[in-house]
């Protein structure tokens, strides 16, 4: 296969691949209800439960096609009760995306909200929690990929295991590229798609579940008809077959990416990301930028910068720049601050950040723009 030329993709996935990922996207046409596929299904799925720190008899990892906010929709729609509700814990754009969801599925929920890039009051939640004794769930994004923050996880699954209340994780964006285990208490459900820190392709999203939990959610009624985590379950316990047609090249460059993850070692993976980010901070600092979240705040994997003040600086002229020089750079999220954002996750080692740093000063002096960078105070 002719080498596809390389791009630096520094937007929060999908993220830089390696080549031998796009080339297990060739495969031979396959029918995906032949025995061949799926097996490579079926150990797609309990890699995903290890990865994930599940155990085979008690997780089980229902593989959804579809974007990750398909998993946030599987799940939502499908665990919560109507005599139940949930907490949504509510801290950025992936935060408020737990809320739209819920509320257009008029699920009983509680929306706890926090200035994005802050934790959560754990005294409010506990309040919440208190107040109402009805609530069944509680749902969280461990990396809130809108800025960069990571979320106190183990706190609140230990709030929720002394609240009994089943704790759902939006894993989205850190499930591969930081420590994390479902094993934590009271994780019943954890969500994370294919083209993030794994490393694969678009297009397919998962929940690890806890068995027990996912059992008992057979007993509500369905709320939609495609994305019902039960009734996918139920299909691949059935026959190992995803209920509807599944991406089939993007489970093959998956099953490629999860041998290349388990090939560098998850300890590995994520010293290199640290190493990534590490080396990105630097070159920002010497650039003069400033970033949003403080250190014990921020992931090591994305990173949310203030723009400058200057009146040269411009970011589509920034990004054009970049990308004309194969970086591609991403917009903030943020309506309280003028920012952009910087991940440093996918197959991308030190030298490529060093590489985007250079470029990174090229196209700020091309620009005009005064380096160091200034700001107003
Ligand atoms: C934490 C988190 N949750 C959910 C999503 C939504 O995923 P998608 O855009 O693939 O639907 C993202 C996407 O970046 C994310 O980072």
């Amino acid at each position: 296969m002719p080498r596809v030329p390389r791009k630096i993709l520094l937007n929060p996935g999908p993220a830089t691949t390696t080549d031998t990922v796009k080339e297990a996207l060739l495969v031979p046409d396959i029918c995906p209800r032949e025995k061949e596929f799926v097996q490579v299904l079926q150990q797609v799925r309990s890699d995903l439960v290890q990865i994930a720190g599940g155990r085979p008899d008690s997780h089980t990892c229902v593989l959804l096609a579809g974007s990750g906010t398909a998993a946030m929709d599987a799940v939502l729609n499908s665990v919560i009760p109507p005599e139940g509700g949930v907490v949504i814990i509510n801290n950025g754009a992936y935060g408020q995306r737990f809320v739209d969801i819920a509320r257009c599925y008029q699920l009983p929920f509680y929306d706890l909200h926090f200035p994005w890039g802050e934790w959560p009051d754990i005294n409010r939640l506990r309040q919440i929690l208190d107040e109402h004794p009805q609530i069944s769930h509680l749902a969280m994004v461990h990396h809130e990929t809108s800025t960069g923050l990571l979320n106190p996880l183990s706190e609140i699954a230990a709030l929720a295991g002394e609240y009994q209340v089943s704790l759902i994780v939006d894993a989205i964006s850190s499930l591969g590229g930081v420590p994390l285990q479902v094993r934590e208490p009271q994780i019943d459900y954890l969500l994370s798609t294919s083209n993030k820190c794994l490393q694969g392709m678009a297009g397919l999203a998962w929940v690890i579940c806890r068995r027990e939990a996912l059992e008992q959610s057979s007993r509500i009624p369905a709320r939609s008809f495609y994305l019902n985590l039960y009734q996918q379950y139920r299909h691949f316990e059935a026959n190992g077959q995803m209920q509807f047609t599944p991406p089939v090249q993007v489970v093959y460059a998956l099953a490629q990416a999860i041998r290349e993850f388990r090939q560098e070692g998850p300890e590995e993976r994520y010293r290199r990301y640290r190493r990534n980010w590490e080396t990105l901070m630097a070159g920002l600092q010497e650039l003069g930028f400033r970033t949003l979240l403080p250190l014990e705040r921020q992931s090591p994997l994305l990173t949310t910068v203030l723009e400058p003040a200057d009146p040269q600086y411009n970011f589509d002229r920034l990004h054009d720049g970049l990308y004309e020089r194969g970086f591609t750079i991403y917009p903030g999220k943020m309506q309280a601050n003028a920012t952009f954002r910087l991940a440093n996750i996918g197959a991308l080692v030190e030298e490529d950040i060093r590489a985007f740093l250079a470029a990174l000063k090229e196209v700020l002096m091309e620009l005009g723009v005064t380096v160091p960078v200034r700001y107003q105070s």
